[in-house]
């Protein structure tokens, strides 16, 4: 019985792989290794007011957000917004194998990724929404875009230990951006505070940034080094 069960349900994910699968969900043909895909995906077409094309309208992140609210959250307006909705609810309320079904089309023909992304990639998505999200509502302060509560000096603590080898001191030895808009661990906390917590969660796609979610973080840490980047020069 318990052989049959273990069969049914699987092992459970290890941390790697629910990280490997919030990388994908940022940007999974960087993270997987896989050609870039063509054209606009399928369902953009359903929406008009997020006026990107190409490569950005294949991020899960684009549709679903930083914050896998959808509308429901910082995508709920602006540039961003689509009108589609968020991954929370379906994590909480299907499995895993639905999920990789959903990824393969079976409730939508266009929401088809099994033609670009391998099996396995897509299991470790479906590991991320599973066992990877995390409501944000409670973390940051959605109005002002910044943590509701940091403790700075611990996040300074954090940042020291862990980012400043690749990042300096001041964040500014990696530019993200180009040399005429330069882009900093200091201007995406700035700017995007959901962004900054997804990618300090999961890690960099293709990077060797390590994943808070690997390394044992919780998820006040992360957000206390969001509160002390903040702090960090953004220009
Ligand atoms: C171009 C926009 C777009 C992209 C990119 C996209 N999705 Fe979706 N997704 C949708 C839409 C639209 C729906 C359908 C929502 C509905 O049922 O109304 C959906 C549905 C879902 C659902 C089910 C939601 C529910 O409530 O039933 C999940 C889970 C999901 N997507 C995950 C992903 C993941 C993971 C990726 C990245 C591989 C992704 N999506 C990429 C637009 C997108
Ligand atoms: C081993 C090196 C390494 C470490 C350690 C590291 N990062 Fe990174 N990080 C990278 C690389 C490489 C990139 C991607 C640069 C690029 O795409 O141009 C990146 C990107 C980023 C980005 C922006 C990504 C974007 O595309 O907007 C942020 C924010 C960031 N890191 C924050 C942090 C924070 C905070 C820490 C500490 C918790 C950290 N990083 C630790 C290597 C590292």
């Amino acid at each position: 019985m318990a052989l049959i069960e273990k069969a049914l349900v699987g092992p459970a994910p290890t941390v790697d792989n629910v990280a490997h699968g919030g990388r994908l969900y940022d940007k999974w043909w960087t993270e997987a290794g896989a050609a870039e895909p063509k054209g606009d995906m399928p369902m953009w077409a359903l929406q008009k007011t997020n006026t990107r094309k190409g490569l950005d309208t294949w991020r899960c992140k684009e549709c679903h957000g930083w914050d896998y609210k959808g509308k429901g959250g910082a995508y709920g307006k602006g540039s961003h917004f689509t009108g589609f909705p968020g991954v929370l609810e379906a994590a909480a309320t299907r499995s895993r194998a639905e999920l990789v079904q959903i990824l393969k089309g079976g409730a939508d023909f266009r929401h088809d990724f099994s033609k670009a992304i391998d099996e396995e990639h897509l299991g470790h998505m479906a590991d991320f929404l599973k066992r990877g999200l995390v409501n944000l509502s409670p973390y940051i302060d959605y109005a002002a875009n910044k943590p509701i509560s940091a403790n700075v000096e611990h996040g300074k603590v954090k940042y020291v230990a862990t980012c400043v080898p690749c990042h300096g001191d001041d964040g500014k030895k990696i530019n993200f951006g180009s040399p005429t808009e330069p882009e900093y661990v200091g201007s995406v906390a700035a700017e995007n505070s959901w962004e900054f917590l997804h990618k300090v969660r999961a890690g960099q796609p293709a990077a060797a940034m390590p994943s808070g979610m690997v390394n044992g973080w919780s998820i006040q840490d992360m957000v206390d080094v969001l509160g002390y980047a903040r702090t960090l020069p953004e220009k």
